[in-house]
Parts: structure tokens; C-alpha cells; sequence
């Protein structure tokens, strides 16, 4: 079924629904990849059709690693969405991405493997070297910091996101290297979605939501990360998501 869809919203940890979503109809379509994550809830919001997916489907069970990316994403395309933004609870790592802060990145590192994370798999598909070298599509980019603005949702515009494998949080060793390396945010579910999106010709941007220090990076080094402070933090960060996907819609 091909729905004219505004924006695709894919919701990640603490984030499992779009509470100001009317007319919602579940649709789960059936893909050569797979099952998705969950039923892909399309409803309107101020009048747009907006699709939501909650990446770990609806009670978190599917971890970041068993996620399958390509079929939530061919999914979403199959229903006619050509934009996605991506919510994705983060651990931040360098000073101005504190937790509870929004925002939006402009490059990523990826360190995952093992990952399913091309469309180029099956035989007789096409290679595709697509470029990457902005991984989040600039005018979506745009359109969520101009919606923030106007939104009056502080959102800090830029750094870099590095996607872990996970489950596990990381080790304050790998965090230094990360922040080395000149990563701002650190991730489980970044990649290989980003990559698989520009394989697919969607329009994606990211939408972080600071959840806690990364390990070793807050003022107090031996900080540890509970899953209680992460929903904590995540749940107080995303009150102005809404208010931000109205301005979207509306821009
Ligand atoms: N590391 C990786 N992923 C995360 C973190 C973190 O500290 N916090 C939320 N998601």
C-alpha cells in the first residue's frame, strides 16, 4: 500500500510511540527482508500523514544489533515515505552534548559489525557505492534545525555520531579513543540504518537525544549509566519533540 507520507518517524529507546498521532492504522507490510520491528503506525498530525516505527519494536525487545535495518527501512519506502527522521538515544561524550540535550549531527564513525548493512547482498542486486561523505541528508537536516528554531526547541546543530555494536555500554578506554577519534555522541543504532537509507534514496536525518554521560566522559569519571536514568533523561529531553515535529510538518 503506498500512502503519501510527510515524514517517517523512527523512534528508538524511551521512545516507543507518537503520543499526539490521530487516526492511527497499523501497517505491517511484508518485506523480501524480513519481519520489521513492529507494526509501522501511520496517523496525521496536524493534518500530515505521519508514520511512526519504534526501532525496538513496541515493549524494547529487539536489541540494536538484532534490529533488522533493511527491512524497517524498505518498509517505510514500500508505504511511500521519503523522509525519515531518526530518533536515537545517545551516551554524549564531548562537553556540549551533556545529557538531555537535542541534537542534530552532521557526520558518523561506524564501528559496528557483523551487521546486515548493504541492500547489495542478494545475488543479482546491483553494487551500489552510493556517497556518504554527509551521511545525514542536508536539506532534512535544514528542516529540523529551522523547526526547532522555530519551535523554540533548543537543539545544538552538528557533531559526530559513533555507532557501537552494543549491547554492552562501552568501556571508558573505548570512549577516549571515540572522543580521539572526534566522535561527539556515542550510539547503537546510527548504522547501519543511516547507510541502508541513502542506499534506498531516502531523505535521513538524525535526532539525538542525550541520555547520559558516555562512560568516563561526565564529571564524575566513574559515573555508572543505569537504564532507570537513561528513560529519566530521555523522557524529559523529548518534551519538545512533538512541538519540533509540528514545526516540521508545518515548514
Ligand atoms: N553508549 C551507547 N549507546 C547509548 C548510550 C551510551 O552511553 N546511552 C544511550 N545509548
Amino acid at each position: 500500500m503506498h500512502l503519501d507520507i510527510d515524514l517517517a518517524v523512527i523512534g528508538g529507546t524511551g521512545l516507543y510511540q507518537l503520543a499526539d498521532l490521530q487516526d492511527v492504522e497499523p501497517h505491517q507490510p511484508v518485506t523480501r527482508y524480513g519481519a520489521l520491528s513492529g507494526p509501522v503506525r501511520v496517523g496525521t498530525l496536524d493534518g500530515k500523514r505521519v508514520a511512526f516505527l519504534a526501532r525496538h519494536g513496541e515493549g524494547h525487545s529487539v536489541p540494536p544489533h538484532r534490529v533488522n535495518y533493511r527491512a524497517n527501512l524498505s518498509a517505510l519506502q514500500a508505504l511511500g515515505a521519503t523522509r525519515v527522521l531518526a530518533l536515537n538515544t545517545v551516551g554524549g561524550i564531548t562537553e556540549r552534548f551533556g545529557p538531555r540535550v537535542l541534537a542534530c549531527p552532521d557526520q558518523l564513525i561506524d564501528y559496528t559489525w557483523g551487521r546486515v548493512s548493504t541492500y547489495c547482498e542478494e545475488e543479482g542486486t546491483d553494487v551500489l557505492h552510493v556517497d556518504f561523505g554527509d551521511p545525514y541528508t542536508p536539506v532534512l537536516r535544514r528542516r529540523v534545525l529551522d523547526a526547532a528554531a522555530s519551535a523554540g526547541v533548543t537543539l545544538v546543530d552538528g557533531g559526530c555520531y559513533g555507532a557501537t555494536q552494543g549491547p554492552r555500554l562501552e568501556t571508558r578506554a573505548e570512549i577516549a579513543r571515540m572522543r580521539r577519534d572526534g566522535c561527539d555522541l556515542v550510539g547503537m543504532t546510527g548504522m547501519p540504518e543511516a547507510g541502508l537509507a541513502r542506499e534506498l534514496g531516502l531523505d535521513y536525518a538524525c535526532l539525538a537525544i542525550v541520555a547520559n554521560w558516555a562512560a568516563g566522559a561526565g564529571p564524575q569519571v566513574d559515573e555508572v549509566i543505569t537504564f532507570e536514568d537513561v528513560l529519566d533523561n530521555v523522557a524529559a529531553a523529548s518534551s519538545g519533540i512533538p512541538a519540533l515535529l509540528r514545526a516540521m510538518l508545518a515548514g
